[in-house]
């Protein structure tokens, strides 16, 4: 495990504030095979209150996924 991974575990960065979804939840269902955002809803909870992170859940979510994408090209 790299420092940055560490890191990221160490300081879950909250995405989500109403489902306290962090950006370890996004990546830990990416990793179970999660790609498209209603499958994230349905799991995690996220965007689910006020809506405001949306945005950010999806952001969240693309960039993940490419990350992931990336790692089974090596
Ligand atoms: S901050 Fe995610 S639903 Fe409110």
């Amino acid at each position: 495990m790299d420092p940055a991974e560490l890191f990221a575990l160490m300081r879950p960065e909250r995405i989500c504030i109403c489902r306290g979804v962090s950006r370890q939840d996004i990546r830990r269902a990416v990793q179970e095979g999660i790609t498209d955002f209603d499958a994230l809803q349905e799991r995690t909870g996220c965007s689910t209150g006020c809506g405001t992170c949306e945005s950010r859940c999806r952001a969240c979510l693309t960039a993940l996924v490419l990350e992931e994408q990336g790692k089974a090209c090596l």
